[in-house]
């Protein structure tokens, strides 16, 4: 078997963006509209292919970098851009471009991201600390600008012309005057609104970015898997030790029932990315001190089925989104939120059921200490005899209990 995975770009990017607005409703399909205004006006002015569709890459991640909800309200605010003095830096977009450019496939964009709030200012804005700002960075400040001066309440055609008018007033001030001439040429099409503003603007954009696809091998996977950990860690600490304890356990668990070197990698992803869907669970929820209500607990259950469908978007991720999402589920078909049973449940769904259990009783809580062995032991065997986790694993956990626990 090959060592490698052979992963559509395009499939992971919207992953990821769509991850990324799971934190806020509010922010909706932000970064697909960018994406699609950053990527037209590249090509109305002309750009190379490659250059258009690095900025669907780039608009699609590009607030990556703020994690809470007041952050991204800020960077909702029209004049936001002007908080910033030349050579200040915006600090969500550093953190964005940070995060990002630790994953090579998404390296050469990690500028554009970086430099996405710097003013134009009559050509101060060329450069910044000596370092030559890309053109891209620039249409993308513009076309994020653009997205947010759109009242997602009225129809987009009656308030086109207020919103061209706006950004034309900053031509030289806040935006280069070329990308601002390519927008306002655009803007004369009533397409170019009608896409921007389309629920199907996923398939619109998935037309544009073509049918390019990346080899991800062990390690290209795990720093993919470290990218999205990454951008559920800043949200919760508490989920941060969580998922690198759970990517742990799983991959020595794997080790132990015998899978394959390759297996053994993907189960440790999965184990990163199973509670992904937690980004879409309000923080005072998550880091709540005392027992969940039954409308919080309801909230909660949300999170495995958000992971399913975020990862789902992905084709040639569809084991590692079993072994991920399904770790809520369990055996004698209790579990949640899909209620199957052990007809379905895969060894790699088992195994993370396990790894969770495991991990959550044996780590601190806000409100409680983390159990030791006898405890944790006892409720997973009780588990284990119940049906709802498989006997097997647990078993495996009895037997190397000490050495699977310093992995943890
Ligand atoms: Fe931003
Ligand atoms: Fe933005
Ligand atoms: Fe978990």
């Amino acid at each position: 078997m090959k060592d490698e995975l052979n992963i559509p770009l395009f499939e992971m990017i919207i992953c990821l963006s769509e991850a990324i607005d799971l934190i806020s409703q509010e922010v909706n399909g932000h970064h697909k509209r960018v994406a699609y205004i950053a990527n037209s006006i590249a090509t109305e002015m002309g750009l190379s292919e490659q250059e258009q569709r690095d900025l669907i890459v780039a608009g699609a991640l590009h607030d990556a970098g703020a994690f809470s909800l007041r952050e991204r309200l800020n960077a909702l605010e029209f004049e936001e851009s002007c908080e910033y003095d030349q050579g200040e830096k915006s600090e969500h977009a550093e953190m964005g471009y940070k995060l990002i450019k630790r994953f090579k496939p998404f390296a050469k964009i990690a500028p554009l991201i970086r430099y996405h709030h710097v003013l134009w200012d009559g050509g101060k804005g060329a450069e910044i600390d000596g370092d030559a700002i890309p053109i891209g960075g620039h249409i993308l400040h513009l076309a994020d600008r653009v997205d947010v001066l759109i009242n997602k309440k009225i129809d987009i055609l009656n308030q086109k012309d207020d919103i061209c008018r706006r950004i034309e007033r900053e031509s030289n001030e806040m935006f280069i005057p070329e990308a601002v001439e390519a927008f306002l040429s655009l803007s004369k099409k009533e397409a170019f609104w009608f896409n921007t503003t389309s629920s199907n603007l996923t398939r619109i954009l998935a037309k544009k970015s073509g049918s390019e696809r990346i080899n991800l091998n062990l390690d290209g996977l795990l720093s993919l898997a470290r990218l999205f950990s990454d951008i559920i860690d800043f949200r919760c600490q508490f989920t941060a030790t969580h998922s690198s304890g759970v990517a742990a356990s799983a991959e020595i668990l794997a080790e132990l029932a015998g899978f394959k070197r390759k297996e053994c990698v993907m189960m440790k992803v999965a184990g990163y990315l199973h509670d992904l869907g937690k980004l879409a669970v309000p923080p005072e929820i998550l880091n709540k001190p005392a027992k969940l209500t039954k409308r919080e607990f309801n909230i909660i259950k949300q999170h495995p089925f958000y992971t399913y469908r975020i990862l789902d978007r992905v084709n040639g991720l569809e084991e590692i989104n079993h072994w991920a999402a399904l770790h809520h589920e369990r055996l004698d078909g209790t579990g949640y939120p899909f209620h199957y049973n052990e007809d379905y449940l895969p060894i790699g769904s088992r195994i993370m059921a396990v790894a969770d259990v495991f991990t959550a009783v044996s780590e601190d809580r806000p409100y409680r200490k983390g159990m030791r062995k006898d405890k944790v032991l006892n409720i997973l065997k009780d588990m284990s005899s119940e049906s709802a986790l498989d006997a097997e694993i647990v078993l495996i956990i009895e037997q190397y209990y000490d050495e699977i626990n310093r992995v943890r």
